[in-house]
């Protein structure tokens, strides 16, 4: 392990995101002993003025762990390595400070010889990427005497089309090399997510079956059952399918259809899934339900005449030798009527079916990636007593059941943990990206053009009919009578 400071700063440390994901992370990793305090130190950085007191009582609400020993203890010590340095995002004056501050605690007694790490973490807007960049670039890199590093951690929305994302990338590349650049999907860090590759490599129960001979369809799911309280502005900009589809359920389907990587090796994993990318074929308008929940203009960020969707179903096809045929249904709401992820993979009827039991559905093997983790299939059994009949039960892995005592880490916390190592294996590259984009730019596109218009549905119903009805068009078929429970301790 590299010993030496290890400077994270997170840019835009007032705003939303860093309040609510960036430094509770960074706090849950703290408590688990990955920020030693004699080798840490933590700066937030933004236009507010305000003094590292005001910085600290804004977060401190948002700092819970269930797993430290004495969790006040704690928050406090870990806000006392926060240091606020306040600037403007493109002027040199601000940078220069905060590169003063950073190298004060490098230099000082109290870090270990050997290095200079620095982890720029950009919660902020895109569009202030390029000019927040150049200024880390020109005043704020790692003392190269000391040797170590200077990463970035860039989030979505990278761009709102092909052109404008291949922009900002080229801005970037410009500036840092692809293995300083760490673009965050934060689906990559949730738990079933990383297990997907295990699951799918490591068993030899998936491997035969994995295909288009025996999957007759594939959906990937996001439904919330909350709007855009609060976020109608950003919301508005860019829709459920830049918000949700382009990046998180896509980056999900990569890890779905994927053929076996050579190894683990980041960039082998990453080299199968752009392959997957690659092989999407244009997406047809008749694969396509859009919608939006009656009520969202009235939030008054929101444009009165607004198109933009807040919910959409997408039908995508892989062109490949394993996939031809089998459609990848990527659907994802808002004010819905429940809140969860899921990937639910539906495998073909049984030939020549002897007991009549078609309708009371397929097999099906659901991995639920949030809330209550599990995987379970279902499948048909004899119901037991005295008859010969059949009926549909499952074999069911629930994780808080299974694996009891043990807390799964938050996503973010993962990732971070991720790119203080320097592993870019959960995290977007540059061609990845692109590819993303070109699957969804054409239909982006026609949406904002008004050329394709979301249908209205009610908050907190199922969204539109029409999107029901393209599932069973594309070849879905809906179990009766039989609904999988969450099993409770
Ligand atoms: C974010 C989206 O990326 O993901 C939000 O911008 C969405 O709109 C959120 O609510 C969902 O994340 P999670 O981890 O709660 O499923």
């Amino acid at each position: 392990p590299e010993i030496g400071c290890l400077s994270i700063i997170v840019l835009g440390a007032s705003g939303d995101l860093a309040k609510k994901k960036t430094f509770p992370a960074l706090f849950h990793l703290y408590c688990q002993g990955f920020l030693p305090p004699n080798e840490v130190h933590i700066f937030g950085y933004a236009r507010t003025k305000i003094s590292d007191d005001e910085l600290r009582n804004r977060i401190r609400g948002y700092l819970v762990s269930e797993r430290s020993a004495s969790p006040s203890k704690d928050v406090s010590k870990f806000l006392q390595l926060i240091k606020y340095v306040s600037g403007s995002y493109d002027a040199a004056e601000g940078f220069q400070m905060l590169d003063k501050e950073i190298s004060k605690h490098e230099t000082s007694k109290n870090s270990l010889e050997g290095s200079s790490r620095r982890l720029f973490y950009l919660a902020l807007p895109p569009s202030v990427y390029p000019s927040v960049c150049r200024m880390i670039r020109r005043y704020c890199m790692n003392k190269s005497n000391l040797g170590g590093w200077t990463r970035i951690v860039v989030e979505k929305p990278f761009g709102r089309d092909l052109g404008s994302a291949e922009e900002l990338s080229s801005q970037i590349g410009e500036l840092f090399d692809e293995p300083q650049i760490y673009r965050i999907d934060h689906y990559l860090g949730k738990e079933l997510v990383q297990n997907l590759l295990v699951l799918r490599f490591a068993n030899r129960f998936f491997l035969p079956l994995w295909n288009r001979d025996n999957i007759d369809n594939v959906q990937i799911v996001f439904r919330e059952d909350f709007g855009t309280e609060g976020r109608g502005g950003y919301f508005d900009e860019y829709g459920i399918i830049r918000d949700i589809i382009q990046n998180h359920l896509l980056q999900v389907l990569c890890l779905v259809a994927m053929e076996k990587p050579v190894s683990l090796k980041p960039e082998h994993i990453r080299d199968e899934k752009v392959k997957v990318l690659q092989s999407v074929l244009p997406i047809k308008d008749e694969e396509v339900v859009l919608g939006q929940y009656e009520g969202y203009r009235d939030d008054p960020t929101v444009p009165d005449h607004s198109n933009t969707p807040t919910f959409a179903t997408v039908i995508l096809r892989i062109h490949n030798e394993r996939w031809e045929g089998v459609p990848f249904i990527l659907k994802a709401g808002k004010a819905l009527n429940s809140r969860k992820a899921e990937i639910r993979v539906q495998f073909k009827d049984v030939p020549g079916d002897i007991f009549k039991c078609k309708k009371q559905g397929r097999n099906e093997f659901v991995i639920r990636l949030q809330p209550s983790e599990a995987m379970y299939m279902k499948l048909m059994v004899k119901q037991p007593g005295l008859e010969m009949s059949t009926v549909q039960s499952e074999l069911d892995l629930s994780y808080r059941q299974r694996y009891q005592g043990v807390t799964i880490p938050e996503a973010y916390e993962r990732l971070i943990l991720d790119t203080i190592r320097g592993d870019q294996q959960h995290f977007v590259r540059r061609d990845e990206l692109k590819a993303a984009w070109e699957i969804f730019t054409p239909l982006l596109h026609r949406i904002d053009n008004g050329e394709m218009n979301p249908i209205p549905y009610q908050a907190g119903s199922r969204g539109p009919a029409e999107a029901d009805e393209l599932l069973e068009k594309a070849g879905y078929v809906q179990t009766h009578g039989y609904i999988w429970i969450p099993p409770t301790l």
